[in-house]
Order: structure tokens, then C-alpha cells, then sequence
């Protein structure tokens, strides 16, 4: 049996790991995450895609994979990715949450966690 559920609010909802840390271990907030994440938010802005049906982009505490950060995870697919900069930001919008299609180069490696 499977749980019920109901219709998808958000074809795509974004979370930004934007977690600081303050003992020395990795953590998302030291890798420019607050950026990413205001990049993300302009960009689904500027395209058009933000919106219920559309693109909802969150901030979001640490999501137990630092050691793969900075990270951000797109559901409902549940894709994870790790990006660098402003530029791969951009190919996350375009490619993933404007045209569906996952930007494979920029996918956590599966064995990364906390
Ligand atoms: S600090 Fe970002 S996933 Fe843990």
C-alpha cells in the first residue's frame, strides 16, 4: 500500500544548505552558499519561473552532506548537487528547473554524506 498523496504544489522546490559552522568542520556557509542562493532566487525570478506550479527556492538548515557541499537539493526529483560558482548556478536554472533536464557534471558524488 502506498501512502496517499496530494497534487505537487511546486514543479520544482529548490533547498539551499546554508548551514555555518563554528567548530572548524565543513559546512556549507564556506562555500559562498548565501550567494548561490541569492543567485538561484534572482535568476528563477528573472526567467519567470518562480511561482506555485513553477519553481520555489528555499534556504535550508544542513542537509547532512556537507562533506559534498555546498550543496542543493532539487525535489521532487530529489537530485543532489554540488555547485562552484554563479555559473553553475545558472546551468542548474536553465537546464534543470527551466527545460527538466539534469546537469549531470554537477551531481553530488552518491557516496558523500556528513
Ligand atoms: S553544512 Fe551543508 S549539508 Fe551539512
Amino acid at each position: 500500500m502506498t501512502a496517499p498523496s496530494s497534487p505537487q504544489y511546486y514543479e520544482h522546490h529548490v533547498f539551499f544548505c546554508l548551514n555555518q559552522r563554528t567548530n572548524g568542520e565543513a559546512c556549507c556557509a564556506d562555500h559562498n552558499a548565501q550567494a548561490a542562493f541569492d543567485r538561484c532566487k534572482k535568476q528563477v525570478k528573472a526567467q519567470g519561473l518562480a511561482g506555485p506550479g513553477k519553481v520555489r527556492v528555499n534556504k535550508a538548515g544542513c542537509l547532512d552532506r556537507c562533506q559534498g557541499g555546498p550543496i542543493a537539493v532539487v525535489y521532487p526529483e530529489g537530485t543532489w548537487y554540488t555547485y562552484v560558482d554563479e555559473a553553475d548556478i545558472d546551468e542548474i536554472v536553465e537546464s534543470h528547473l527551466k527545460n527538466g533536464k539534469v546537469v549531470e557534471r554537477l551531481l553530488t558524488p552518491p557516496h558523500l554524506g556528513r
